[in-house]
């Protein structure tokens, strides 16, 4: 089994890096107050594929979101990490390829992708250390 370690600590708040796992993208966010707030006010009604951030994350860092830079429809790379890179109308990530847009949980909201952003088996080795897989 391969694991991808990453060093968090140069995530400031607002920012995200792409890294790679098993040769599959994978963004590492570090969301701001108003990000997680954003997640938490959905209610799970409105979800295609229902789940809290507190699901999607560890418990006491909801601000580490992690998942697969894979978007759920056809795996096109969704923009969102980065500098001036579109996160969509929910403030996520964007697909370009057919328009799916994800929330700031990477949960799918509008756009043909049936389901969330996978999130990967992932812990915490140290507090700046993800190990992921
Ligand atoms: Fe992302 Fe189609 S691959 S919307």
């Amino acid at each position: 089994l391969s694991t991808t370690e990453v060093d968090i600590s140069k995530i400031q708040p607002g920012q995200g890096i792409k890294t790679v796992w098993r040769k599959q993208p994978v963004f590492v966010r570090n969301l701001v107050p108003a990000e997680i707030e954003a997640a938490n006010k959905v209610p799970l009604s409105e979800l295609r594929d229902p789940q809290t951030l507190a699901e999607r994350t560890k418990p006491g860092k909801a601000n580490w979101l992690i998942t697969l830079g894979v978007c759920t429809h056809l795996g096109c790379v969704p923009l969102g990490i980065g500098e001036g890179e579109n996160k969509g109308p929910f403030g996520g990530y964007f697909c370009p390829c057919h328009g799916s847009a994800y929330d700031t949980a990477a949960r799918i909201r509008t756009g043909p992708a049936p389901t969330n952003l996978v999130v990967p088996d992932y812990e915490f080795s140290s507090p700046n250390t993800v190990v992921i897989g």
